[in-house]
């Protein structure tokens, strides 16, 4: 056996392909989180650093709490796993119906997968399989964003609008269109939430259903805050035109809230904060706290009612993972509500958010700051690019503000803040404390 003692070695770090990283580069200088408690992640030498993302917008009720880890400890010694394929265990039923207490009134049909990107590409199936169930096989076109983040899987990348994430991939999904996303610096910076109405910006769908037709097109795709790619925020009425657009021409409009779900902007989906019914829901992360991979698809009834009646004759859904509704993720799925709802997490984050947008927007004015942007409890800071250097600045500050204590995401050269939602005031003070620290160091 080869054993490891010194986990920062090359030969340590060799084997592992880490995921969205600079391989070369972090094995060169390693940063290793060894555990987490309460709002702090520890080194390897204990040293506290302050977790400003909740992992990766993960971990709203922060880390290592005992009523989750306790549940999933009890859970995995008393049922590891059972198939839920043609046969049950109680804890998926008990979760998904827990979860209806939260989702918005009419959406109590849920399917579980293990990660945002499985919940994505879930939500287009179901909506493409609803469209031919019902008779209306020609919708066959997606509609996704500019900038949109939909996880990894062939579906999501193609809705997806990042060039990175889907260049070196293939030919994806044909019959996607894309949005304009809705990041307009030159007129909106330094806004506090919503940036004002551009009417022009959900408008642009008219044009996509001019020109295909309404009749191809199965459904439309955003995230309510599109947070991977830096935070941006909708523009006042922008989601409830969409809303109507899609209405008006029945075609389906699915939210991807894998991080704006389970409170982090104060309600528990961006869907009653923005009073905006879509037909599908996407999530993952907060629905476990991140200590189990879990993910969940909420469905409008009626689109689960129509693979009842039209499906079949035995199976309505021909889709589904290993792992859909696994005990130990449930437990935790469950554990998880609790504290949620017991400690009142996703009104604190409501409560929290003016200190929240005070505290972000006196960065204002640091080196190469060009716009900040907020909602809820999720914060975004951008930099001026150096030029012929894109997203070098970010990452100086991501590692400069590592080495004074707190974590903070880049994105570009955008810094995404999303801390858990049991933040305290002192810690919001910590946190930009350090990042204005960092700012002034780091570049
Ligand atoms: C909006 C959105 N959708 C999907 C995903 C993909 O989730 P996962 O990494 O769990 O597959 C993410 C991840 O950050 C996300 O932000």
């Amino acid at each position: 056996m080869k054993a490891v003692t010194d986990i920062t070695a090359p030969e340590a770090l060799s084997a592992f392909w880490m995921p969205f990283t600079a391989n070369k580069q972090f094995k060169a200088a390693p940063r290793i989180l060894k555990s987490a408690k309460g709002m702090y992640y520890y080194t390897e030498d204990n040293k506290p650093v302050l977790d400003g993302t909740a992992g990766l917008w993960c971990c709203n009720a922060g880390h290592g709490r005992s009523r989750i880890t306790e549940a999933v400890s009890q859970q995995v010694a008393h049922l590891d796993f059972a198939p839920t394929f043609q046969m049950g265990h109680p804890l998926p039923f008990e979760l998904a119906h827990r979860l209806t207490e939260i989702t918005p009134a009419g959406m109590d049909r849920v399917f579980f997968t293990n990660s945002g990107s499985e919940s994505v590409d879930t939500a287009l199936k179901i909506a493409l399989a609803y469209q031919r169930l019902i008779g209306q096989g020609s919708r066959t076109r997606l509609i996704g964003r500019e900038r949109g983040y939909h996880g990894v899987g062939f579906g999501g990348i193609s809705v997806g609008g990042i060039p990175n994430n889907r260049k070196f991939f293939g030919s994806l999904l044909t019959g996607v269109d894309h949005l304009p996303h809705t990041l307009n610096i030159d007129r909106h910076a330094f806004t506090r939430g919503l940036p004002p109405a551009q009417p022009e910006l959900a408008n642009a769908l008219e044009g996509i259903v001019a020109l295909h037709d309404g009749s191809n097109i199965a459904a439309v795709i955003v995230e309510p805050i599109a947070g991977s790619t830096g935070v941006l925020i909708p523009p006042v009425g922008y989601l409830k035109r969409l809303r109507e657009i899609c209405d008006q021409h029945d075609i389906l409009l699915i939210f991807d809230e894998v991080i704006t779900g389970f409170g982090r902007i104060g309600s528990p989906f961006a869907a009653q904060e923005f009073d905006v019914l879509p037909d599908i829901i996407t999530s993952a992360k907060g629905l476990t706290n991140g200590t189990i991979p879990m993910g969940a698809v909420f469905v409008r009834n009626a689109i689960y009612d129509a693979f009842m009646e039209h499906g079949g004759p035995a199976i309505e859904l021909f889709h589904g993972y290993t792992y859909s509704g696994h005990p130990v993720a449930a437990a935790a799925g469950l554990a998880t509500l609790s504290l949620y709802q017991e400690e009142q997490l996703f009104d604190r984050a409501r409560d929290l958010s003016d200190y929240w947008e005070q505290g972000l927007h006196s960065l204002r004015g640091l080196p190469n700051v060009i716009d900040i942007r907020n909602y809820g409890l999720v914060g975004a800071v951008e930099l001026a690019s150096e030029p012929g250097a894109p997203g070098k600045r970010a990452y100086n500050v991501f590692t400069k503000a590592l080495e004074l204590g707190a974590l903070i995401r880049v994105t570009g050269d955008v810094i995404a803040l999303s801390p858990p939602l049991i933040i305290e005031r002192e810690e919001i003070d910590q946190l930009f404390n350090l990042l204005a620290d960092a700012l002034v160091q780091g570049q």
